[in-house]
C-alpha cells in the first residue's frame, strides 16, 4: 500500500453520467491502493454506465444515489447529504459530466450528489469528461473558471479518442493519473513541503574498549515521533540516529546511523546548513574516554581499581546554535530531575536555541517510557505545556506547535 497524503483519508467519490463512469471501478481500486476509505455517491444517469453493485463491492460500502433509501422508501428513511458531506476529508467527482459541472456552479440540488457537494466543507476535486465540442463550449470553460475561482481543483480532461469516435480533449484523466495528481496537489499544500528537517535521536556510545562503552537507555522514540510528524507534514527528513535497538518506525526517513557524539556532530553539521528546522532530541553522552583502548581491557592487568580519564564531548546543540542562520530554527531538549524551568531557560540562551523542550524525568516520562509530558520555552518568552500522552501523538502536537510559532 502506498503511504501518501491519501492514506487513511475519507474520500467521497461522486460519479456522474458519462461513459467515463466505466473507469470509476478502477478509480475506486486505485484510491484504496493509496490507503483511502472510499464512499461512492452516484447520479441516476451514472447507473446507466456502471452498476452500483460493482462500486459497492469494490469500495466495500453501500453506494448512495437518491435522497431516500431505496429499500426503505416507504418508511421515509433518507440518505443524509449533510452527514456525507461532513464525513469526507476530500471529495472527488470523477467523471464530472457537463450537466453535473453546471449544477456545481449554480448550486442546483436536484440529486444527492449535488446536495452532498453543497454540504461538503472539504477540498473538492473534479475530473470533467465529455465530448470535445462540449468541452470546448464556452459554457464549460466558464463553469470551470467559476469553480476554480471558488477553490475547486479541476483536473484537466485529457486529449485522445472519445466515445463519439472523434479525437480531441474531453477524456477523463486515467485513475492512476487522478490519484497522482491529487497526491502531489495535497503534498504541495503541506506546511513543510519542499523543506528539510534535521533531527537527532537516541543515545551515543563512547567506547572505552571494543566491547565496553559509556551510554544511556535512550530509545530514540521521541525523535522518531517528531521525524514522522515532520514527514507527514511534507518535509524531507534526515534522522541522525545513535545506537538504539528499540523497534522504531523509520519508513520514509533518511537515516544516518552514528555511534559516538563526535560522529553525531559530523553528521549533523553536514545536513544542518540545508535544514530549516533542526531538533536535537538525542541523549548525547557528556563525557568520552580520552583514549579508547583498541584491545579489550583485561582484568588481570588491573589491581582491583582503575581510573578512566574522561573528556567532554562536543555540545552538538551549542555548536549548531553558534552557526545558526536567520532562516533556521533550532530546538533542543532538556531532560531534568529538578529546577527544570531554570535549566531549560539557561540552555535556551547558552545554546542559542529558538526553543527548549523540557522533559522532567519520572516513571512515565523520559528515556524508556512510551509516554511523555513536556513544556516548551521559546526564545521570545512564550511557553506551552503538553500533558502526559503517547510519544507519537506528542510528536505531532509538538511539531504543529513549533510550526505555528515559527511561521
Ligand atoms: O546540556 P544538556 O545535555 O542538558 O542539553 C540537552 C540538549 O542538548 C539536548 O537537546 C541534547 O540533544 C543536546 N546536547 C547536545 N550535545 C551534547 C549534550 C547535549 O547536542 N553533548
Amino acid at each position: 500500500m502506498e503511504i501518501g497524503p491519501l492514506y487513511k483519508r475519507k474520500v467521497l467519490l461522486g460519479v456522474s453520467g458519462s461513459i467515463a463512469a466505466y473507469k470509476s471501478a478502477h478509480l475506486v481500486r486505485e484510491l484504496i491502493k493509496w490507503g483511502a476509505e472510499v464512499q461512492v455517491v452516484m447520479t441516476t444517469a451514472a447507473k446507466d454506465f456502471i452498476t452500483p453493485l460493482t462500486l459497492s463491492t469494490l469500495s466495500t460500502r453501500p453506494v448512495y444515489s437518491t435522497f431516500l433509501k431505496e429499500e426503505e422508501e416507504q418508511y421515509g428513511v433518507w440518505n443524509n447529504h449533510v452527514d456525507l458531506g461532513l464525513w469526507a476529508d476530500l471529495m472527488l467527482i470523477a467523471p464530472t459530466s457537463s450537466n453535473t459541472l453546471s449544477k456545481l456552479v449554480t448550486g442546483a440540488c436536484d440529486d444527492l450528489l449535488s446536495a452532498v457537494y453543497m454540504s461538503a466543507k472539504c477540498p473538492v476535486y473534479v475530473a470533467p469528461a465529455m465530448d470535445l465540442d462540449m468541452y470546448k463550449n464556452a459554457a464549460t470553460a466558464s463553469n470551470i473558471e467559476v469553480l476554480e475561482s471558488r477553490g475547486v481543483v479541476v483536473l484537466p480532461a485529457e486529449h485522445g479518442e472519445l466515445a463519439s469516435g472523434l479525437i480531441g480533449q474531453g477524456r477523463m484523466a486515467e485513475p492512476e493519473a487522478i490519484c497522482e495528481f491529487i497526491t502531489s496537489h495535497l503534498l504541495k499544500q503541506l506546511p513543510l513541503y519542499g523543506k528539510n528537517v534535521l533531527i537527532n535521536a537516541g543515545p551515543t556510545h563512547e567506547h572505552i574498549d571494543p566491547v565496553r562503552y559509556i551510554g544511556n537507555n535512550s530509545t530514540g522514540q521521541m525523535g522518531v515521533a517528531l521525524a514522522q510528524a515532520s514527514k507527514a507534514l511534507g518535509a524531507t527528513v534526515t534522522l541522525v540516529l545513535g545506537p538504539t535497538h528499540h523497534p522504531l518506525d523509520l519508513k520514509g526517513l533518511q537515516v544516518i546511523r552514528v555511534v559516538s557524539a563526535k560522529e553525531m556532530l559530523t553528521a549533523m553539521q553536514e545536513y544542518y546548513p540545508s535544514s530549516v528546522l533542526t531538533i536535537c532530541t538525542a541523549a548525547v553522552s557528556d563525557f568520552t574516554p580520552v583514549d579508547a583502548e583498541d584491545k579489550k581491557l583485561k582484568k588481570t592487568s588491573m589491581t582491583g581499581t582503575m581510573s578512566l580519564q574522561l573528556e567532554q564531548t562536543p555540545d552538538i546543540l551549542a555548536a549548531l546554535g553558534a552557526a545558526k542562520k536567520p532562516n533556521q530554527k533550532l530546538v533542543g531538549f532538556a531532560l531534568e530531575t529538578n529546577n527544570g524551568e531554570d535549566y531549560a531557560k539557561e540552555k535556551l540562551v547558552r545554546k542559542n536555541a529558538d526553543a527548549i523542550i523540557l522533559n522532567m524525568l519520572s516513571s512515565k516520562t523520559g528515556f524508556e517510557s512510551n509516554t511523555n509530558a513536556v513544556d516548551i520555552f521559546f526564545q521570545d518568552g512564550g511557553e506551552l505545556s503538553f500533558e502526559l500522552m503517547d510519544k507519537s501523538l506528542l510528536g505531532k502536537q509538538l511539531l504543529e506547535a513549533l510550526i505555528e510559532k515559527f511561521q
